[in-house]
């Protein structure tokens, strides 16, 4: 979704704001801009354009080629991801005043934008676009009055809605103004120089420590210098985090997509996201950031979990753990429907909120719906210092690096592990004992290699995907832990190749879907050696009776699925509870090689945005 980038300083601006660009390219976005602020020069110069940073790029070689544009000391850029507006150049962000002085980026929805356009209107502002941003720009000339701080704080408190925005004047071309409410916003901390970003991916290459704005904070940013107050205007000091990525995570390091990469990454991510937590001669786990002592864990009663897209897929899988180890009733909901669905929350239920990126817009809602309630909540987030993490104010981190191709793979493996580490923790205060749990931790301890493994048949797989690639319609079918792992896998294949695919619990099949099996309709049944599996079988012999085409993501050595199937992908064989894993592992190279060979945009699929921070 839309991105935010901007800088002060002494170096390079404008590189810095199109590189910033180019690293939140992976977001999804239909359009970009860029703004520069050069002292003595009133009107602030504006670049944009809808497509790509790279006509961005060609444009601002045509039209910005004084030296005091290209070294100005101050700019701010733009990636867009069109609500209010087609995603032409008028619409593209930044948007400025009526007068050319001032220019805003923005992330997040103006909802009283019709009512404040109308008015400004009536006073005889012209507008130039159709978008909601356009209003704040002209809500800030209209209450400047000498002070570009002032004058922001007085037009954000006119707005309705959600708000990142980064501002900068040509009157003050030394200060950039930020202000979050319900959209994030970091500040990069550097010793003569700031940097201001919606996502940590673009300015991480040039500082690791960063402050991350709160609702209602208002940032003023010099060179080395921000100064920030709260939203009732009082001066807050928050030390910077430490972001521990380094720059080689956010690149491609050699790999066509970062999507092939990530999957790639998985055994030494998974490895990470178990290292130090598991205890095999107490046969648990550690999760310091869960903050609970047994006793306390012992008295959650009930589980509830909020996530959307694979991280709820992720969240099914746990759903099953919590029962099976823990005994504890867990439920599972798209946080969507959570949030307005008036959920009964009950002393001792304790929230699970899920989410790679840890913005996702339903899922914070729901958390702060859960807090609202009285819950207490756990963030499983990736992204450290993202708003999900820290308004769950505990939680456990996955570990996993960045994530950047926007079909999310690494993270839905990590979470895995971590659910099934917090299972046996919660199991542990209950009925599951030393030995079978020391058991499954060391399953887990194992996890890193049996993803190593199930890369080895990336070949094997390809071959079957070339197979395939012509076919428009799938069906994805699993029963137990291979449930989610068909709807995850349903869902990787639609999202990245544009192929019609729908997962199905392998015995709902028969209650309507079934209808539309025919010879180019291929089933993947996921099939690992688990409790079920004989019933999945038959269900295989169903689809094949109907001519569908059957492709088994099987367990190495079960023999069984050659006699119902076209095709077998093998993946190595693993503890049931840990099946998920390479299953999906092996799904995410099918839809990789799929998309690929229908020369789909794999890391930036149509539509799709990394994260979702609107309803
Ligand atoms: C699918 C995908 C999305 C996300 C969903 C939630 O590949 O990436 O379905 O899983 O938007 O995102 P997070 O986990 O960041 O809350």
């Amino acid at each position: 979704m839309c991105g935010i980038v901007g800088y002060v300083g002494l170096r390079d601006t404008l590189g810095i704001v199109v590189s910033g660009l180019h690293r939140l390219e992976y977001r999804g976005y239909d359009s970009a801009g860029i703004a520069l602020c050069v002292p003595g020069k009133r009107q602030i110069s504006v670049v944009k354009t809808p497509g790509k940073i790279s006509d961005l790029e060609t444009l601002i070689a045509a039209k910005l080629v004084s030296d005091a544009d290209r070294t100005a000391p101050i700019g701010i850029g733009h990636t867009r991801w069109a609500t209010h507006g087609l995603p032409n150049e008028a619409n593209a962000h930044p948007h400025l005043s009526m007068n050319g002085e001032i220019a805003v980026v923005h992330n997040g929805i103006v909802e009283n934008y019709a009512a404040i356009k109308q008015r400004l209107t009536q006073q005889g502002y012209k507008f130039s676009s159709d978008t909601d941003t356009e209003v704040i720009a002209h809500l800030i000339q209209e209450c400047y009055q000498g002070d570009l701080r002032s004058a922001v704080a007085t037009a954000l408190k006119k707005l309705e809605g959600t708000y990142g925005i980064a501002v900068v004047s040509s009157r003050h071309p030394d200060t950039l103004v930020a202000a979050r409410k319900g959209s994030p916003i970091a500040v990069g901390i550097c010793e003569d120089e700031t940097l201001v970003a919606s996502d940590i991916s673009a300015i991480v290459n040039y500082t690791k420590q960063v402050i991350f704005l709160d609702d209602g904070d208002l940032l003023t940013a010099k060179a080395g210098d921000v100064d920030i107050t709260s939203s009732k205007n009082v001066p807050v000091t928050r030390p910077p985090t430490f972001v521990d990525w380094d720059v080689g995570q956010i690149e491609k390091g050699g790999y066509e997509h970062f999507m092939l990469k990530e999957i790639h990454e998985q055994p030494q991510a998974i490895s990470y996201a178990i290292r130090g937590r598991l205890l095999p001669d107490e046969g648990t786990t550690k999760l310091s950031g869960m903050q609970m002592d047994p006793r306390e864990m012992a008295r959650i009663d009930r589980i509830s979990i909020a996530a959307c897209g694979t991280s709820f897929y992720a969240g099914m899988v746990g759903k099953y753990y919590f029962e099976d180890f823990a005994s504890i009733p867990t439920e599972i909901e798209q946080a969507a429907e959570f949030r307005y669905r008036n959920p009964i929350i009950q002393r001792d239920t304790c929230m699970l909120a899920i989410s790679q990126s840890g913005e996702t817009a339903d899922t914070l809602a729901a958390v702060r719906e859960a807090k609202r309630k009285g819950s207490m909540v756990l963030g499983i987030c990736n992204v450290v210092g993202s708003t999900i993490a820290r308004e769950s104010g505990r939680g456990v981190y996955l570990h996993a690096g960045p994530e950047i191709g926007v079909a999310s793979t690494k993270a839905f493996t990590c979470q895995v592990a971590v659910l099934a580490m917090m299972a046996i923790a919660f199991g542990r205060t209950r009925r599951l004992s030393t030995s079978d749990g020391a058991e499954m931790v060391k399953a887990i301890s194992r996890l890193p290699d049996i993803a190593r493994r199930t890369l080895e048949q990336e070949d094997a797989i390809r071959r079957v995907a070339e197979k395939y690639a012509d076919c428009e319609d799938f069906f994805y079918i699993g029963r137990g832990y291979m449930f989610p792992a068909a709807l995850e896998g349903a869902l990787k294949l639609k999202e990245i190749s544009y192929i019609h695919a729908e997962g199905y619990h392998a015995a709902e099949l028969k209650h309507g879907p079934i209808a539309l099996l025919q010879k180019e309709v291929p089933v993947v049944a996921t099939v690992a050696d688990i409790a079920g599996k004989e019933k999945t079988l038959s269900n295989m012999q169903e689809c094949r009776a109907r001519s569908a085409p059957v492709i088994a993501i099987a367990t190495e050595g079960d023999d069984s699925v050659n006699a119902v199937s076209e095709e077998v992908i093998r993946v190595p064989k693993c503890p049931d509870f840990l099946s998920p894993v390479p299953v999906v592992i092996a799904e995410q190279i099918f839809a990789y090689h799929m998309a690929r060979l229908r020369g789909c945009p794999i890391d930036q699929p149509r539509n799709l945005a990394k994260s979702v921070t609107v309803e």
